[in-house]
């Protein structure tokens, strides 16, 4: 018979020991990682262009969990030192949270896309988690750490700083509006739901998963927009169900 007594306790810390470096930790989805990684037992490395927003956030935590280094990840000697001071400070590296990324203006036509607007986002986006990732495995490998390299990418959005630079809404009211697409009817995606995500990728509980694609979005990529409005136009009187829960 089981001994349930043995199970772990659901609030276990469950990255006890670890230490994180994340890019773009100083707000949004890095902050919410950042403080659910030290709630979890975990160092942080907050490693951001935002001075003061970064500084604060080690305040907030603590200076025996968190630092901060200036860190602009186009800038590969940048991220180099992020990594060597993690070292320094914390002894290794276990996490890479390759988090910082921009979205640049919104235009309305490709006429209007300057090269410099690709570049700049090419900068941050790619090469600059390139060089996370590079130089986690630099250490990484020679320490024989069994570590996690976790990127952020976007199918939906969370609201955040970045959605109202990009789209210029500043009200959650407003932005929650883009879940309509979605099939997971009043669940709501906010940083902290991401957080969490994170912290699964970056636990032991995901020590067999790798190379996922882990797509937070309520549904969103499994519907097809289109086709509901294109069925909306032909029967117009019709009750469009696009979740199969819903039609029963
Ligand atoms: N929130 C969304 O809907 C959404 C949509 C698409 C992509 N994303 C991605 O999510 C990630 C986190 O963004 P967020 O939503 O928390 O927004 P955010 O603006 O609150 O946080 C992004 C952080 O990255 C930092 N940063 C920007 N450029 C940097 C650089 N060159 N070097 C180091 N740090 C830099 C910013 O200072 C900021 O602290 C980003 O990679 C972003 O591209 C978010």
């Amino acid at each position: 018979m089981a001994n349930y007594n043995s199970l772990p306790s659901p609030i276990a810390k469950r990255l006890e020991g670890k230490v994180a470096l994340i890019t773009g930790g100083a707000s949004g989805i890095g902050a919410a990682t950042t403080r659910l990684f030290v709630q979890h037992g975990a160092k942080v490395t907050i490693a951001d262009i935002q001075d003061n927003l970064g500084t604060s956030l080690v305040q907030e935590i603590g200076t025996e969990n968190t630092i901060f280094v200036h860190c602009n990840v186009a800038i590969e000697s940048d991220v180099q030192n992020a990594v060597d001071a993690t070292v320094a400070k914390f002894g290794k590296l276990d996490i890479m949270f390759g988090n910082a990324g921009i979205a640049d203006k919104q235009n309305s036509s490709i006429l209007e896309v300057d090269y410099d607007i690709i570049k700049n986002v090419f900068d941050v986006n790619v090469a600059g988690s390139f060089f996370c990732a590079k130089h986690a495995a630099r250490v990484m490998i020679p320490a024989k750490i069994k570590g996690s390299i976790i990127f952020t990418a976007s199918v939906a959005t969370v609201h955040t700083t970045y959605i109202e630079n990009a789209l210029g809404i500043v009200d959650r009211e407003t932005g929650n509006e883009w879940i309509v697409g979605a099939n997971l009817k009043g669940a709501l995606l906010d940083e902290e739901e991401v957080a969490k995500s994170v912290m699964y990728l970056a636990s032991d509980d995901s020590k067999y998963v790798s190379g996922i694609n882990l797509v937070l979005d309520g549904g969103y990529s499994t519907t097809n927009v289109a086709l509901a409005e294109a069925y909306k136009k032909l029967f117009p009187s019709a009750t469009i169900h696009q979740n199969p829960n819903e039609a029963v």
